[in-house]
């Protein structure tokens, strides 16, 4: 087995890429090509097992390029993409062109190689607010945003290439997930940066929407789970633990946890617009606790704030890496 990973520098992929190459499985990451090559959150792994471990930078939207580097690769697992909902609405055509064109190139390549298979990772924003909880596979696809539509396009693109060609793909879909470098945007890490900072007031958008946080160490654990599964091709996976805190629980937690006395500043500019905000996702996670043998850890509430103290004790240890950027959005 041999793995091509992309989007292996990302917060997943990185997880993902450290736990393949310690379970000896041969892994080549592909980083996407910068001016200072830097390997993103890989730079961490680099110190880890090199046998296992090709690192190759390059854009999964070349389609002559991955067909290169992937000849050699029995998988292909993506994770690539651009993920940020509030810049999918400034950067919408490459938010289509990576989130879906880099998938056609991937589902090209494993058409051409009948043998190969692609794990896909789509989103639990493909569902949008919920018609009905928990959310199973079923669940209507509301493209609410942009980067929603791109993932939707990008996973019906994969189910496609399964009826009409039998290509080998399983798609695996994420619901929040959290833990060590994780991007600061998101809200679990923004909120701790805040408070580490010692802002005086959580600056922050809309605190009611609901969300499914899922800890990265049961969300890598998944994609293995994925991997060693048999005849699940086509098949969808949702990936949460089946327990939703609002933003403003979210926050509460936190600060008792960190000893923050609570301020909060709901910032208009931090809102998404009415219709794209997606009030609750919620999963219903049956079917990849049956079918993929998937055993998340850090389940129920003591599993949130176990979760938790991990991501903010990473987040302390690693506060002089200077990653918070207060003026994260224009
Ligand atoms: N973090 C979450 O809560 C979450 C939830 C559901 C689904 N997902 C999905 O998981 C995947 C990984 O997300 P993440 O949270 O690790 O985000 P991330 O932004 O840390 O990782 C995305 C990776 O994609 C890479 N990338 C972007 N454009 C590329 C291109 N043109 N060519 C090659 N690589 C490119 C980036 O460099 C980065 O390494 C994404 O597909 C995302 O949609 C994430």
């Amino acid at each position: 087995m041999k793995i091509l990973v992309t989007g292996s520098e990302g917060f997943i992929g990185s997880h993902l890429v450290e736990k393949l190459i310690s379970k000896k499985i041969h892994v080549k990451a592909l980083v996407k090509y910068n001016f200072m090559n830097s390997w993103g959150w890989l730079e961490d792994v680099k110190k880890l097992n090199r046998k296992y471990l090709t690192v190759i930078a390059g854009d999964v939207n070349d389609y002559k390029f991955i067909e290169d580097i992937s000849r050699d690769c029995s998988h292909i697992i993506n994770l690539a993409a651009l993920i940020s909902i509030p810049y999918s609405y400034e950067a919408r055509v490459s938010n289509f062109k990576t989130n879906l064109g880099g998938v056609l190139n991937l589902l090209e390549i494993i058409k051409s190689n009948p043998k190969k298979i692609l794990i896909h990772t789509s989103t639990s924003e493909v569902y949008g607010s919920a018609l009905y909880t928990p959310m199973d596979e079923r669940h209507p696809l509301q493209a609410q945003s942009p980067y929603s539509a791109s993932k939707i396009a990008a996973d019906q693109a994969c189910i496609s290439y399964y009826n009409s060609f039998n290509s080998k793909i399983i798609i695996l879909r994420p619901f929040n997930t959290y833990g060590p470098r994780q991007s600061t945007r998101a809200v679990i890490p923004n909120i701790i940066n805040q408070i580490i900072n010692k802002n005086k007031k959580i600056e922050i958008g809309s605190l009611f929407p609901k969300r499914d946080f899922t800890y990265v160490e049961d969300t890598v654990e998944a994609f293995i789970c994925a991997l060693n599964a048999k005849n699940i091709y086509g098949e969808q996976f949702n990936l949460g633990i089946s327990k939703d805190f609002s933003v403003l629980e979210t926050i509460k937690l936190i600060s008792k946890i960190m000893n923050y006395e609570l301020k909060i500043d709901e910032k208009k500019i931090r809102k998404r617009p009415i219709k794209s905000e997606v009030n609750k996702l919620l999963s219903n996670n049956k079917k990849a606790l049956k079918i993929l043998k998937w055993k998340p850890k850090y389940i129920g509430s003591n599993g949130f704030k176990k979760g938790l103290i991990k991501t903010i004790q990473w987040f302390e240890e690693n506060k002089d890496k200077k990653f918070f950027k207060e003026n994260y959005t224009k």
